[in-house]
């Protein structure tokens, strides 16, 4: 593990944000995978009318290469469950692909990306979504949300709620299943994963009319 994260953009003349790779592993659009074990990328059927799209992968996720499989992925099934969505259902990705982290003691623990990192990293998301084409895309949090939306300044609390495209994609937004678990409060936590679960449940609802 390095001790000293390298800073992600600078006068390295590996980084080149306009390389087209064919492989995620190859990535050099920014400076993430310097720090990261590996890329994370999506996970899911191509014919899943679905896709969830969350900020990054965290800790877990890069060891294991898959994405939303630490606490986060965690409550993030349980809310798909009472949702009534299957996982296997839906195609999970991530708006950046690389882990960003800072070590405090001996966690790494996440940093948020800058919009750098994630205008380079809509290269991949661009991608998938063309490959999935997706009636229903849910945003999981703000990170998420710009990027699926390729406004940085959209805001959650204006897009919660509210059905917005992305090319034939419906798109809807809610919290992060990662605020649900680190909101200060009881019930400020539960209104957060009630929210994810009602945003889960009328996605499905509208991939089960076709879009
Ligand atoms: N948080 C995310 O946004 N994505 C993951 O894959 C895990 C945690």
């Amino acid at each position: 593990m390095n001790a000293e994260p390298t800073p992600t953009h600078g006068a390295d003349g590996d980084i080149d944000p306009d390389q087209q790779p064919r492989a995620l592993d190859d990535c050099r659009r920014c400076g993430l995978w310097r720090n990261a074990t590996q890329a994370v990328g999506g996970e899911g059927g191509r014919r899943a009318s679905i896709m969830l799209v969350g900020e990054q992968p965290g800790d877990k996720e890069d060891l294991a290469g898959l994405p939303f499989v630490g606490p986060a992925g965690a409550l993030l099934d349980k809310a798909l469950a009472e949702a009534g969505v299957e996982r296997q259902a839906v195609y999970v990705t991530n708006a950046v692909k690389h882990f960003k982290w800072q070590l405090r003691g001996k966690r790494r623990m996440h940093k948020s990306p800058a919009q750098v990192e994630i205008r380079a990293c809509s290269y991949w998301l661009d991608q998938e979504l063309d490959d999935i084409r997706p009636s229903v895309i849910v945003a999981l949090g703000a990170t998420a949300l710009g990027a699926v939306m390729q406004d940085a300044k959209r805001t959650l609390k204006d897009a919660m709620g509210h059905v917005m495209t992305r090319g034939n994609s419906r798109v809807l937004a809610t919290y992060h299943p990662s605020f649900a678990l680190r909101s200060p409060s009881h019930g400020s936590r539960d209104a957060a994963y009630q929210a994810i679960v009602k945003a889960l449940a009328r996605a499905k609802r509208l991939a089960d009319e076709g879009g």
